[in-house]
């Protein structure tokens, strides 16, 4: 009877011992403030398990190796590094470590996201374009026959891209003999009459638009004496 007992408990103790624990691996992150350029290290530790275990890490479901720029190293037993030596637009990913042992396996992912992509997204998915709104401009009232008339249509606010058209009262003007309509930058159009003359008279309008809105500002013309 008593060796039975003691057979029965040993076979327990031995059972034990062989079936280790499956492992269980600590959450890691990747820090917040990575910038491109920066050294990125993960550390996959086992909080739980018996040895011997089988590290792997993965970028994306893709397996990776120690190669260029990224280095895996086992740090003792029960933890393995990753090190991306420089972090890039392309080390951004999910990383998983995955690691086994004869009972079981763990693994545990982080997410790399460097910073000026982080803010690229967060600009990207708050970012509002403002109408244009255009400064007032208009014609000297010394214009002789024969002089030049020049005007400035200048958006002061809103952001490019910009559209500008120049109407003569309420016609679309375009750059012809005599006229010329120049984009100046990405905020102004110069609309230019090289001669003015007596059919020159009229009121001229420039409208800016872009994806947000559209303004419009008009300055009439007379040539003096006519
Ligand atoms: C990262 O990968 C793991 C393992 O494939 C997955 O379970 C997890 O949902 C992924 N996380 C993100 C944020 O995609
Ligand atoms: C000039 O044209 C604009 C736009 O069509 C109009 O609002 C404005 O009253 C006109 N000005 C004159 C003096 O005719």
């Amino acid at each position: 009877m008593t060796m039975t007992c003691l057979k029965v408990f040993t076979l327990l103790l031995v059972s034990r011992l062989a079936y280790s624990d499956a492992p269980q691996i600590g959450a890691f992150s990747f820090p917040k403030e990575l910038d491109a350029g920066m050294r990125a290290s993960v550390q996959c530790a086992i909080i739980r398990g018996n040895p011997p275990f089988k590290f792997s890490w993965f970028k994306d479901e893709h397996k990776l190796t120690d190669a260029r720029g990224v280095s895996i190293r086992k740090f003792d037993e029960f933890t393995s590094n990753l090190v991306i030596v420089r972090v890039e637009a392309d080390s951004n990913g999910n990383y998983t470590c995955q690691v086994s042992n004869s009972a079981g396996f763990d693994q545990k992912s982080a997410v790399l996201l460097i910073k000026a992509l982080l803010l690229m997204f967060l600009i990207h998915s708050s970012i509002s374009v403002d109408a244009p709104k255009i400064g007032p401009f208009q014609f000297s009232g010394e214009l002789d026959v024969g002089m030049r008339a020049i005007v400035v249509c200048a958006a002061m606010t809103g952001e490019p891209p910009f559209h500008f058209t120049w109407f003569k009262d309420g016609h679309k003007l375009i750059d012809t003999l005599g006229v010329s309509i120049k984009k100046f930058d990405d905020f102004s159009s110069n609309l230019v009459i090289a001669k003015v003359e007596a059919d020159s008279n009229g009121n001229y309008t420039c409208k800016v638009s872009n994806s947000a809105g559209y303004d419009q500002k008009s300055a009439v013309l007379s040539v003096k004496g006519i």
